[in-house]
């Protein structure tokens, strides 16, 4: 069995800890004591976690002699509303916390997002705990203080930059997980290797199904290498005005095609970043930066795991509608997209040269189930 395994997110004063292994939740209290000010912590977490990991958690705190208050959510993508940010202000303001009393966010993205708005802003900042339980949150959404809420305007509008004082990914609780959760979680492991890491996407071609079927120490070691690869970037931008923006890659296309099927149960988010990815593959090969047989390998390892890597699997994301969504991302400036791109598996750059009408011409391919292997495409 592997051994906890531990990194630092360097960001001087606001760097932490994130550890990574099995059985974490039982020593919960012992790993968060030395993180927090007071032996008291307000843990915010869903009702679907709560069934299935609360009372471990609640032991593990107890266990170390710190007390622990609860809020439980209903859990989706809804919670991460104004109306649900509001109560949990109000739930937790009625606890009658002091400042040094720190939020635990356990569970997926959703709660940690909505939780660490919460400790972002309470009492002008609290400390916050992150106790990711999906393998997105382990490997992303934990990691690098984003935190945020939804509006109508759209999703993740409202937030801040707030860095939790401790992650504590424990694998076992990705046993809970249903497969398909787990799938679109693996979307973000993979698209660490296909920004910067090819011996590691080599890795997930060798293990990326074992892990999947449950191999503990195959999960234990790919989050500690996501969150390594995300630390890494996180601490040379922090508030994202460069480098950190390649973790975006396969988001462009991927946030237009949640977009256009209602950021709901129809297409998960890393479905949608799987399909933006391969996308992104795709247009690199016919623009000419990368060779063909490298947009080829990432759909033969994402599709062999069932992730989807054609756009013809969703009618609703027709050329037009896409380009129109894609032009509405914060990213464009100037008329031109801003895009993740890649030279080759673990060489991704940000490319702004692209006209609309060279990706709009791309997409219209891409639609007829065309890909790479169409003639090159001129870059702008
Ligand atoms: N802050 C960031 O940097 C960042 C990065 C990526 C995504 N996000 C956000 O993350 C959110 C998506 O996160 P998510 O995919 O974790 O979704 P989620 O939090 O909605 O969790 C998915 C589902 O799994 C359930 N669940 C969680 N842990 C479980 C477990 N161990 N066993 C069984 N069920 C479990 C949840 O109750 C929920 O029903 C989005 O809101 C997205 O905007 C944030």
């Amino acid at each position: 069995m592997s051994a906890t395994q531990r990194l630092t997110v360097a960001l001087g004063p606001r760097s932490y800890d994130i550890v990574v292994g099995r059985r974490l939740l039982a020593e919960a209290g012992a790993l968060i004591a030395s993180a927090v000010r007071q032996k008291r912590v307000v843990v915010v977490t869903d009702e679907h976690v709560a069934a299935l990991h609360l009372e471990r958690c609640r032991a593990g705190l107890a266990a170390a002699g710190i007390a622990a208050e609860t809020i439980v959510l209903p859990p989706g993508e809804e919670t991460k509303d104004f109306a649900h940010f509001a109560q949990l202000c109000e739930d937790v303001l009625s606890l009658g916390i002091e400042r040094a009393t720190a939020i635990v966010a356990l569970g997926g993205g959703v709660v940690g997002d909505l939780a660490g708005f919460a400790a972002a802003t309470l009492l002008r900042g609290l400390d916050f705990v992150q106790v990711p339980t999906t393998l997105l949150a382990q490997v992303d959404s934990a990691v690098g203080g984003k935190t945020a809420i939804d509006t109508r305007h759209g999703k993740n509008l409202v937030g801040a930059f707030h860095q939790p004082v401790l992650v504590l990914a424990d694998v076992d609780v990705l046993e809970t997980l249903p497969r398909r959760e787990l799938l679109a979680g693996y979307a973000e492991v993979v698209k660490y290797g296909l920004i910067g890491d090819r011996a590691f996407f080599d890795w997930l071609e060798a293990n990326g199904a074992a892990l999947l079927a449950g191999d503990a120490a195959l999960r234990q070691e790919a989050v500690l290498r996501s969150c390594a690869a995300k630390a890494s970037i996180v601490v040379l931008d922090e508030r994202e005005s460069g480098k950190r923006a390649l973790l975006n890659f396969g988001h462009t296309f991927g946030h237009a095609l949640e977009a256009l099927t209602g950021f709901g149960n129809s297409l998960l988010h890393g479905e949608a970043v799987a399909l933006g990815m391969q996308l992104a593959f795709d247009l690199s090969a016919r623009l000419g930066f990368c060779p063909n047989a490298a947009a080829h390998r990432v759909r033969r390892h994402l599709s062999a795991l069932g992730l989807p890597t054609t756009l013809a699997a969703i009618p609703t994301a027709t050329p037009d509608a896409l380009i129109a969504t894609m032009q509405k991302d914060k990213k464009v400036s100037g008329g031109r997209l801003t895009l993740v791109l890649a030279r080759d598996i673990g060489e991704a750059f940000l490319c702004r040269d692209v006209l609309p009408a060279t990706v709009a011409a791309f997409l219209a391919d891409a639609a007829r189930g065309r890909n790479s292997l169409e003639p090159a495409l001129p870059l702008s």
